[in-house]
């Protein structure tokens, strides 16, 4: 699989630190100090994340100079969609994409990199030649903007990467792992509400609604601190990769003391390790594209640039890829 494209899309509305203290008692100087988070995006009414997944796969399909009538495969990493049946079928709607078969895939902030080793899996098969990849997710829906402990961390974007089937060598995803621990999954969720209904005498249906996002951040902090770095050593030790060979770090974006901790275990030097918390918080199943978006844009990332990246989340689960970036193949 090689990856020839990306593009994002963030909503228009951002928030910063100073006005969420009006909302909440908290500081600019807690949270910078805490995650490194200076402002996150929120989406309106009038964009949800259809919207928002939508404007990020053209801007992936404009940047790879492919039509979205050239797609086989959407998957939509994300943990809010506009729809439970499925968003990745309304974006491939607006897109136009109408060859492409297009569903979600859900696993929280692990979502996107778990998403980009599935479809490497299809296209390595022979099954299908062009995917995009999407990371959406809109967490504002879902955050208790009450609870100072959670609402500050998060925020909303999309950004989608286009991969396609090509010869061993050239391959762009040199190595991977994935793993869950459901025995941990009360650390961070987003759990169906326990309402029911009376439908007959004696028969009750639960009532559906979620409640909203709930998290023990220093277990979660721990989890991460623990877990990343082992799943990167795993992954550098089997594909023989030493951690000086690697252009850049490239992880979820979660807390600044999280990428500078894993950075400070390899030896990293923090110029290395791509951050764009100040800017938009913890988006999710986004951050991982967003964060290669930018780089690639702004032409940090470039073509045969060595990335190890790593996901963790929710589930818990936690996974780790090691990429190689193509760029556009015209
Ligand atoms: O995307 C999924 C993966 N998520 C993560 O990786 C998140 C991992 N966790 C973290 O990043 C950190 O644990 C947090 C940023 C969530 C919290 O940082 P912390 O250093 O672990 O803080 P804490 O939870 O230990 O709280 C320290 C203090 C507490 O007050 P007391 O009990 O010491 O008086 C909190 O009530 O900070 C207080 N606090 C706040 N104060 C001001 C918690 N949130 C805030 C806030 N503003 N927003």
């Amino acid at each position: 699989m090689a990856l020839v494209g990306c593009g994002s899309a963030v909503p228009a509305i951002s928030v910063s630190n100073q006005q969420l203290s009006e909302r909440v008692d908290t500081s600019d100087e807690w949270i910078r100090t805490r995650t490194g988070i200076g402002a996150r995006r929120i989406c309106s009414a009038d964009e949800p994340l259809t919207a928002l997944a939508s404007r990020a796969a053209q801007a992936a399909l404009e940047h790879a100079g492919w039509a979205a009538e050239d797609l086989d495969l959407i998957l939509m990493a994300t943990s809010s969609p506009d729809d439970l049946f499925g968003t990745a079928p309304r974006v491939q709607g607006a897109i136009g994409a109408r060859h492409a078969v297009a569903f979600d895939l859900t696993a929280a902030c692990s979502g996107f990199l778990f998403a980009l080793i599935t479809a490497g899996q299809y296209l390595r098969s022979g099954a299908m030649r062009r995917a995009l990849v999407i990371g959406a997710d809109q967490l504002s829906r879902w955050v208790d903007w009450d609870d100072r402990t959670t609402c500050v961390l998060f925020g909303d974007g999309a950004a989608a990467v286009a991969v396609e089937a090509c010869p061993d060598a050239q391959n762009g995803l040199l190595g991977f792992r994935m793993h869950s621990d459901g025995s941990r999954n009360g650390c961070l969720t987003l759990a169906q509400t326990d309402t029911h209904t009376d439908v007959l005498g004696g028969v009750s249906a639960q009532v559906g609604g979620f409640a909203p996002l709930r998290m023990n951040g220093q277990e979660v902090y721990k989890f991460a601190v623990r877990e990343v770095p082992a799943v990167l050593k795993e992954l550098l030790e089997s594909t023989g990769t030493p951690a000086s060979d690697l252009n850049w770090l490239l992880l979820h974006q979660a807390n600044q003391r999280i990428l500078d901790a894993v950075a400070d275990r390899f030896a990293i030097p923090h110029e290395r390790v791509l951050s764009n918390l100040a800017s938009y918080g913890n988006t999710s199943a986004a951050t991982i594209p967003l964060m290669l978006d930018e780089a690639v844009k702004d032409g940090r990332v470039q073509p045969g640039d060595l990335i190890a990246s790593s996901g963790f989340g929710a589930g818990l689960s936690w996974g780790g890829a090691l990429l190689r970036w193509a760029g556009p193949q015209r």
